[in-house]
């Protein structure tokens, strides 16, 4: 094996960078990315990280030796909520799970849950944009849940419903996060003194699902409902969880970037009845900008090349759209909300799909919600445009790196009706 290894910032402290990346990793990451083009070499205490950020290092992790990796160290099988899920589940089973549900995800399916999304965005704008201000946050995750809820588990959901849920999901999402980023990560099953809101958290999500697994009456369920009792809750857990947290936060970032920039909400007005091109160029260069899956990472289980180092089974990588989407060779003026970037005549540019685009993954783990979410946001980007006229009112918010990109504050915008 070649001696060659990828350069990287050095520090004169026993832990390294480590500190600086909990303090604040967006800056970190961002400022190691632009300085060492394609690979870095992250000291972290006793360990080194390796971030792969050129699209052909990042395609050599997440797809051309796919074989050679597994997620990363936060990302526990023994999850007691999800670890069976395939969002974490690796090997035989995972194949598995993914060959099950790829036809609930299939394009005519999704084209087929194009009435229900449209339907939830119409009836969830007119209850939150009537109001004097609208907090896009609230809007984000209260319009991701009634879309998952109507579409992949069949229900007509009330507001209650979808404050529990998404209350517990926030819980056991800041739970993750914590775990994640600690060093030592106390057994699940501990008392429940340790991860107490986490367990009741999980209880009512839990608590939500297995009757619903019981009488299913969507695609989705009824292939989830055909798994072993123990995995089932855990398998449909992964879908509400993955399909809303996400979805939530980038629509309340694409409304956000939206109310600054009034230029393009009437563009998007503008659009002909039922064509959603330039609306999904907003989305997706408000994914680019504010990926809500900033991180990813992964653990080499055999020596493994990538770009050209080559490196020892056992290294940690990290993948981060939030990086690889503001380098300037990709995109210039990379800073800007730029949706025009996105088009290339009446059509969206085949980039999206390449790995300099990040945002839903690469490889066979890429997300399987991609064309769902896309849908999703571009009707609601959309159907919003065309009814109101929006405008902010507070300084652009900071984005929080947690399990998910986060806006902190800065959320309240007006709308106005056309
Ligand atoms: C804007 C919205 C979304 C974003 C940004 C997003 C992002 C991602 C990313 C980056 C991954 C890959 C993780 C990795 O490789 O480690 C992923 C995986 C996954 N996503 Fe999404 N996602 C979104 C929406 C959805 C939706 C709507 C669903 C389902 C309803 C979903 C279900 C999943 C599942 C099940 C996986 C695991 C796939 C596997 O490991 O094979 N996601 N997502």
């Amino acid at each position: 094996m070649s001696l060659e290894r990828p350069h990287g910032p050095t520090s004169r402290w026993p832990w390294g960078l480590l500190p600086t990346f909990h303090r604040d990793p967006l800056t970190l990451l961002e400022r190691v990315g632009r300085r060492y083009p394609s690979m870095a070499a992250l000291p972290f205490g006793p360990w080194t990280l390796y971030l792969a950020t050129g699209d052909k290092a990042v395609a050599d992790v997440l797809r051309t030796h796919k074989d050679h990796f597994r997620k990363g160290p936060g990302m526990e099988a023994k999850n007691p909520l999800i670890g069976q899920g395939m969002l974490l589940s690796e090997g035989d089973l995972w194949r598995e799970q993914r060959r099950a549900i790829m036809p609930v995800f299939s394009h005519n399916a999704i084209k087929a849950y194009h009435a229900a999304i449209a339907h939830e965005v119409n009836v969830g704008a007119q209850k939150f944009f009537s109001a004097a201000s609208v907090d896009a946050g609230v809007f984000g995750r209260y319009l991701a849940l009634a879309v998952t809820l109507s579409t992949l588990f069949g229900l007509s959901p009330k507001d209650e419903l979808i404050s529990r849920l998404g209350e517990s999901t926030s819980q056991v999402m800041e739970h993750f996060h914590h775990r994640a980023r600690s060093l030592y990560r106390p057994p699940y099953a501990w008392p429940k003194a340790f991860n107490g809101a986490f367990h009741q958290s999980s209880d009512v999500l839990r608590a939500f699902v297995e009757p619903l697994l019981d009488r299913p009456n969507t695609p989705l369920l009824e292939i989830l409902a055909q798994s072993p009792p123990d995995r089932r809750a855990q398998e449909a857990l992964t879908f509400l969880i993955a399909g809303h947290e996400t979805t939530g936060n980038a629509l309340a970032w694409t409304i956000r970037l939206l109310a600054d920039h009034p230029e393009v909400v009437e563009r998007v007005s503008q659009e002909a009845e039922g064509g959603l091109v330039y609306s999904e160029a907003v989305v997706l260069e408000s994914l680019r900008l504010f990926p809500p899956v900033w991180l990813l990472s992964r653990t080499a289980i055999q020596n493994v090349e990538v770009d050209h180092y080559h490196l020892a089974a056992g290294s940690q990588f990290l993948v981060s759209p939030w990086v690889t989407h503001r380098l300037e060779s990709y995109y210039p003026e990379a800073e800007s909300f730029l949706p025009e970037r996105w088009l290339d005549g009446g059509e969206i540019k085949r980039t999206r799909t390449d790995y300099r685009f990040l945002a839903f993954g690469g490889g066979p783990r890429r997300c399987p919600g991609e064309e769902f979410a896309l849908a999703e946001l571009s009707l609601a980007v959309a159907n919003i445009c065309r009814r109101w006229r929006l405008r902010s009112r507070e300084p652009f918010p900071s984005p929080t790196p947690g399990m998910t990109l986060s806006p902190r504050g800065g959320l309240e915008i007006l709308a106005c009706p056309r």
